[in-house]
């Protein structure tokens, strides 16, 4: 299996063609999976939140997900996350291609190489998100006429509550765009893996503050079942235009960044 798609909040209902539920041992624990095939080619789908939405934010099993898709082979993973909006140009409804992240996460093991037998590892991640990969799903979004935001910087949160209006002023001031719980420690994981990824932010609603109404879960997930109509086509014309080879620096950029 080459490719995988990380389907967030709202993406539940996307349709795989000869879906087959299966299992897979990590060293975090069991993970499971679907695989199948999107527009015809063979995916892994992997439920973030698992199903039904039973898994919240901070209790992902994010290393076993990412080492269960490294097993099956998996070379490119494409990701879709729900966000708040921190910016004004960015809409409720917008898709935006991320490009870089500020990490505010405060209780998740965001590494393979924790010492002992598999070291220590300082992973570069100067272009967190694959640079090809984001323009194989620009591409596939221009192809159907879908557009999309093809910058932001993404702050993950601890969660699983919203932020506090001061927070949003913080994130704003520090450059933050959007706002989601999920996406860190997820992209790191896969580079150190050597998996090229990319993710796809999904704008349900204004952050806290921004929005002159309290946030709720139920608001969020109105937009993304209306967005993830969108995001599934987005994701379908993408998976025709991808390409197994990596010609990037995701391949080799995590080891050579400095293993001891
Ligand atoms: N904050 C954090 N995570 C989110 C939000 C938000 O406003 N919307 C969707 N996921």
């Amino acid at each position: 299996m080459d490719f995988a798609l990380i389907g967030g909040t709202g993406m539940d209902h996307l349709s795989l063609d000869r879906k087959k539920d299966i299992t897979v041992d990590t060293p975090y624990g069991a993970v499971s999976l679907q695989t199948g095939e999107i527009s015809g080619v063979e995916m892994v789908f992997l439920r973030r939140h698992g199903s039904g939405h039973t898994v919240p934010p901070h209790r992902i099993n994010y290393r076993g997900n990412i080492w269960a898709l490294k097993k099956l082979g998996v070379r490119k993973i494409l990701a879709t996350g729900a966000v708040g909006s921190i910016y004004p140009d960015y809409r409720i409804g917008d898709i935006v291609l991320v490009d870089q992240f500020l990490d505010f996460t405060k209780n998740r093991p965001q590494t393979f190489f924790d010492g002992g037998e598999r070291g220590v590892l300082h992973v570069d991640v100067s272009e967190p998100y694959c640079p090809d990969l984001r323009k194989t799903i620009l591409f596939g979004a221009q192809s159907i006429g879908v557009e999309v935001k093809t910058a932001g910087v993404y702050v993950c949160t601890e969660g699983p509550r919203f932020e506090t209006p001061a927070e949003i002023k913080m994130y704003s001031i520090l450059g933050g765009h959007l706002v989601g719980m999920t996406g860190v420690p997820e992209v790191v994981l896969a580079r150190e893996l050597g998996i090229c990824y990319a993710a796809v932010a999904l704008v349900t609603n204004e952050a806290a503050g921004i929005s002159k109404q309290p946030l709720t879960h139920a608001e969020v997930t109105a937009t993304m079942n209306m967005l993830g109509i969108t995001a599934a086509k987005l994701i379908n014309s993408t998976c025709r235009h991808l390409t197994k080879e990596q010609y990037c620096y995701c391949l080799t950029g995590g080891t050579e960044a400095g293993l001891f």
